[in-house]
């Protein structure tokens, strides 16, 4: 058994993004590389937790010592992530595609040349995040992240009510602060009762300040 405040605690961390086939050589996809996941997953084990770490095609290392779950599609994130419950945290840090394509072809799509464009349907994702916080295997303590362009505090609080978890890790994410696809992250931890603004940090230091808190809340 591993020590820290974490021991005995299990951990659920989804990561990366997702990837929805258009046909076997295409997809659509949102923006992640994954590092804010796996330095979450890193700091979680570092305290002691055991960290199942469910992640979507990312660039970032896996974190060793970790169950790492491997997927590609946000409904496969889904059902990996029910089967790893029940978890005593959850933290939800991948960027899930909202919406994947219904009509997607088996075989590799083919300029016909006649100029006629592919038309694409789309189907929206399952809402991993609201489903675990509203659900019957609900986790102790439910963490999702937002990456917001504007008004960052009020639209964390309404996702945090209308998602029904308990925490919102709420990032700035307009191109000049320069925060997707950089080290640093400038953080705003929202919970039912409080709002605080952490000052620009990396990354891992983010997610030791959030594992210490998890940590906290679960002692
Ligand atoms: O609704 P939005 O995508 O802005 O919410 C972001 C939060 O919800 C993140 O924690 C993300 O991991 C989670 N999410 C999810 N499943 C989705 C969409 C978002 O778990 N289909």
């Amino acid at each position: 058994l591993r020590n820290g405040p974490l021991a005995g605690k299990h951990v659920l961390i989804t990561s990366g993004p997702t990837h929805e086939p258009i046909d076997p050589v295409r997809y659509i996809a949102n923006r992640s590389s994954g590092a804010q996941g796996t330095a979450l997953a890193e700091a979680v084990l570092a305290l002691g937790g055991n960290v199942t770490f469910v992640t979507g095609p990312a660039a970032a290392a896996r974190p060793s010592g970790a169950r790492v779950v491997e997927v590609e599609t946000a409904r496969q994130m889904a059902d990996a992530v029910q089967a790893a419950l029940p978890a005593d945290a959850a933290i939800f840090c991948a960027a899930v595609a909202d919406w994947r394509v219904e009509n997607a072809s088996d075989l590799k799509m083919k300029k016909d040349g006649s100029g006629t464009l592919p038309a694409l349907q789309f189907a929206e994702n399952p809402d991993i995040l609201a489903t675990v916080s509203q659900g019957d295997n609900r986790p102790g303590i439910v963490i999702g992240f937002a990456a917001e362009t504007h008004d960052v505090i009020a639209n964390a609080q309404a996702k945090r009510a209308r998602k029904g978890c308990d925490w919102i890790v709420a990032n700035d994410v307009r191109p000049e602060t320069g925060i997707m696809g950089g080290d640093e992250n400038a953080a705003i931890l929202v919970t039912a009762d409080d709002v605080e603004e952490w000052p620009r940090l990396s990354k891992d230091q983010t997610a030791r300040r959030i594992a210490a808190r998890l940590a906290e809340e679960l002692s």
